[in-house]
């Protein structure tokens, strides 16, 4: 008999898999549907720092801040369909109905008039709370340390203002990934979240304009998480959570051999719905029976870059072995 659980900032987590904030978690009927199909924990959708601030006007008085393209676009396509009360209600719930760990999850491009909300989150009774701190820094006079700044205040807000983990989700686009990462534990974060999948889109050369790209990564998308995560473990103090391409069991084995504490599960649960959850986990089991590993831990971060013999592979750019014979 293998042991699938692990540790996740603080958490119980009777396996590695999370299910990733997204619409399969929008309810506190999602919740249970995911701990039926053996799901560790879950993310719910996130939040959009511009939905608490609209219901903040009842919640804690009226309040100003940036605005984030991304969040009003969002805030207005689904007609608010979630608020931020009516977020926390989903919470008590899924906490009165389920004993998987539920991670809330906030969208936030700055620390204005909405971390407060934190605090009525863990009080609401989530387990921890993921924020997600992509940034699209399209304006030239915006430096990488002007969004570095920003986004570092808003994890010491945060962290600051409630007891429950707070675990940072960013996007793979940093200058300095080792430092923003090391920089953002600094501040409070129990665990990095790495990385998130932007929104894509895509030309149509016919109609001469824009469409949607994939919205659903493949398993080829793998490989900058992997990397990240085998560079990382072990040189933080703080959990990793793999996510983008993870799609099978053989991506949950190279995300925990890279390192990662939990991997997220996205784009395959949209493709092959719960019964992924049963069929990924009974393959990581085979494998670890294969393999002697009666644990998690007694594999993972075997491929972390900490242990490597030849850690200049990781950080290899260039294709020059690769292509000998090729050209
Ligand atoms: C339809 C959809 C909705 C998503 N919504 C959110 C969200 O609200 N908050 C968030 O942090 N990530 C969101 N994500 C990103 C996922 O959590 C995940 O990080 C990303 O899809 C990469 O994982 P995957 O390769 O398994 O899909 C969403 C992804 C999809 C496809």
């Amino acid at each position: 008999m293998v042991d699938l659980s692990t540790e996740y900032v603080g958490l119980s987590l009777k396996n590695p898999l999370i299910v990733a904030s997204s619409s399969l978690v929008r309810s506190a009927d999602d919740v249970k549907k995911w701990e039926d199909a053996g799901a560790g924990a879950v993310v719910m959708k996130s939040l959009f720092e511009e939905q608490i601030r609209m219901d903040a006007d009842n919640l804690f008085g009226k309040s100003s801040g940036d605005r984030h393209a991304e969040g009003y676009d969002y805030i207005m396509n689904t007609q608010m369909e979630f608020g931020a009360a009516e977020y926390l209600n989903v919470i008590q719930n899924a906490k009165s109905q389920t004993q998987i760990p539920v991670i809330a999850s906030v969208n936030c491009i700055t620390a204005k008039g909405w971390t407060d909300y934190a605090r009525k989150l863990q009080e609401a009774g989530a387990d921890a709370l993921e924020l997600n701190l992509s940034v699209m820094p399209t304006d030239p006079a915006l430096s990488s340390d002007d969004v570095e700044e920003r986004i570092l205040a808003i994890v010491s807000t945060v962290t600051g203002k409630t007891n429950i983990p707070v675990a940072v989700k960013i996007g793979p686009y940093f200058s300095a990934p080792a430092k923003i990462a090391r920089d953002i534990v600094w501040r409070g974060a129990k665990a990095l979240v790495l990385f998130n999948r932007f929104y894509q889109f895509d030309i149509d050369v016919n109609n001469i304009r824009l469409k949607p790209g994939n919205s659903l990564s493949t398993s080829s998308e793998i490989n900058t998480t992997l990397r990240w995560i085998a560079i990382l473990a072990g040189r933080i103090k703080a959990a990793l959570s793999a996510t983008t391409g993870i799609h099978n069991a053989e991506d949950v084995i190279k995300s925990l051999l890279a390192g990662a504490d939990t991997v997220q599960l996205c784009s395959t649960l949209y493709k092959n719905g719960e019964s992924k959850i049963k069929t990924i986990l009974n393959d990581v089991e085979a494998y670890m029976k294969d393999q002697g590993f009666d644990s998690i831990h007694a594999f993972r971060g075997t491929l972390s870059q900490r242990y490597s013999e030849n850690p200049e592979s990781y950080e290899r750019l260039q294709y020059i072995k690769a292509l000998v014979g090729i050209e």
